[in-house]
């Protein structure tokens, strides 16, 4: 059986972290998935509820005594996409810096965009959204390759009205499946 793409979704501290889950449903016919989180995703959703949807142990920490290598680096090289979703206006400030100080942003500085797509996913407040330096950083991934999926306009659950919302999820897993050139792909089982 020939092996699916294996697709790792980087999870950040948004509120719209929970809609995760249901990118996973859209995708997880065609792909494997790994999810890797931040501290303050941890804050949304739980750890255990990605392994139950992916069948996979979640990256939670650069810190895994298991782990005999590096873990992002085994991860950066076996990935065939990285997708960032959602993405906090601090992810998109660190990958633009090149900061890598936990397990996501470690995981976006091993991957480069020539080489593979990276796809972030922005939910945020619309003034975050809007703010000088966020729009400075989407711009300067944007020119290195990185792809994005902008947020939708909407009720925001910080109470807002505004541009800030994650895109819907088909939209986002849509999205993921056509960079792998699988949009329209009959259903692959698992190895
Ligand atoms: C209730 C709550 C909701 C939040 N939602 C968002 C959000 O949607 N987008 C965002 O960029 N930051 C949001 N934040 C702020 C981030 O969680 C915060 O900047 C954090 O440091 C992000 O860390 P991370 O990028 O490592 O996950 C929220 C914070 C709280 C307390």
């Amino acid at each position: 059986m020939p092996k699916r793409p294996l697709v790792v979704i980087g999870v950040t501290g948004s509120i719209a972290a929970f809609k995760v889950g249901n990118v996973l449903t859209h995708l997880r016919d065609h792909v494997d998935v790994v999810v890797a989180m931040t501290q303050a995703a941890q804050q949304f959703v739980g750890a255990q509820t990605f392994l139950a949807l992916t069948g996979n142990p979640v990256i939670t920490s650069l810190w895994e005594p298991s782990h005999t290598k590096p873990k992002h680096i085994d991860l950066a090289d076996e990935l065939d996409l990285l997708l960032i979703a959602p993405a906090t206006a601090n992810i998109i400030a660190k990958a633009a810096t090149g900061i890598c100080d936990d397990a996501v942003s470690t995981l976006l500085v091993s991957v480069l965009p020539s080489e593979k797509p990276v796809l972030f996913a922005p939910a945020m407040n619309t003034r975050m959204w809007q703010h000088p330096a966020t729009r400075a950083n989407c711009e300067t991934l944007a020119a290195r390759g990185y792809k994005f999926i902008d947020p939708e306009s909407g009720d925001l659950a910080c109470g807002w009205q505004g541009q800030g919302r994650l895109a819907e999820p088909q939209v986002i897993a849509q999205s993921v499946l056509k960079l792998l050139n699988l949009a329209g792909a009959k259903k692959r089982k698992k190895a």
